[in-house]
């Protein structure tokens, strides 16, 4: 399956949409580490596309020296997107001579994990009960996920080389 990767543009909000929908059951998701409600969609990101099929989507943030990986979603799981979405935000990150990438992900999210530790980033904090704090602001974040109470926050990152 070939994936092609390109920045997000105006006219793919309903397909940004679509699948931020999919996943977080809308577009406005709880930045993880900040406990704020961000509109996802209106982020700079990465659709993954397969021929004219919407095969994944990435939406991030450029904050003080860290490039912030907000969603992360495959479509097509297994196949190489999430790994070609990372890549994308990683070269932006190293044009903007940004040294890190961060991210969060929530304890009951064992395959995501996985899915950064293989790709080179490492953890590097826990945030103890930070969902119960999200889910004030959304309280559609479900309670547990393949049987593991979801409530915690893992923060990762991925140092860049200078250049
Ligand atoms: C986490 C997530 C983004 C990973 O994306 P993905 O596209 O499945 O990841 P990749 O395909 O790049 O990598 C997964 C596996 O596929 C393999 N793969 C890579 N290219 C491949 C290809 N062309 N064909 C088949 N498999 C391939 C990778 O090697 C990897 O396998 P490994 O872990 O055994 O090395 C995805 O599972 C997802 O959307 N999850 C739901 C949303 C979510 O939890 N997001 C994160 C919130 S913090």
């Amino acid at each position: 399956m070939a994936i092609s990767v390109r920045p997000i543009g105006p006219d793919d909000l309903p397909d940004v949409t679509r699948v931020l929908t999919g996943s977080w059951g809308g577009s406005t998701v709880v930045a993880l580490g900040r406990g704020e409600l961000v509109d996802a969609a209106e982020l700079p990101g990465f659709i993954a596309e397969s021929g004219d099929e919407v095969a994944g989507l990435v939406t991030y943030a450029v904050g003080e020296g860290a490039v912030e990986i907000i969603t992360i979603d495959a479509v097509l799981p297994g196949k190489g997107v999430g790994r070609a979405l990372l890549d994308a935000v990683r070269t932006v990150a190293a044009e903007r001579g940004v040294t890190r990438l961060s991210l969060l992900t929530t304890n009951d999210n064992t395959h995501a994990l996985r899915f950064y530790q293989r790709y080179g980033f490492d953890l590097v904090a826990l945030h103890r009960n930070a969902v119960d704090r999200a889910r004030a602001l959304k309280p559609g974040i479900p309670a547990e996920s393949d049987g593991i109470p979801i409530r915690h926050e893992l923060e990762l990152e991925l140092l860049l080389e200078e250049r």
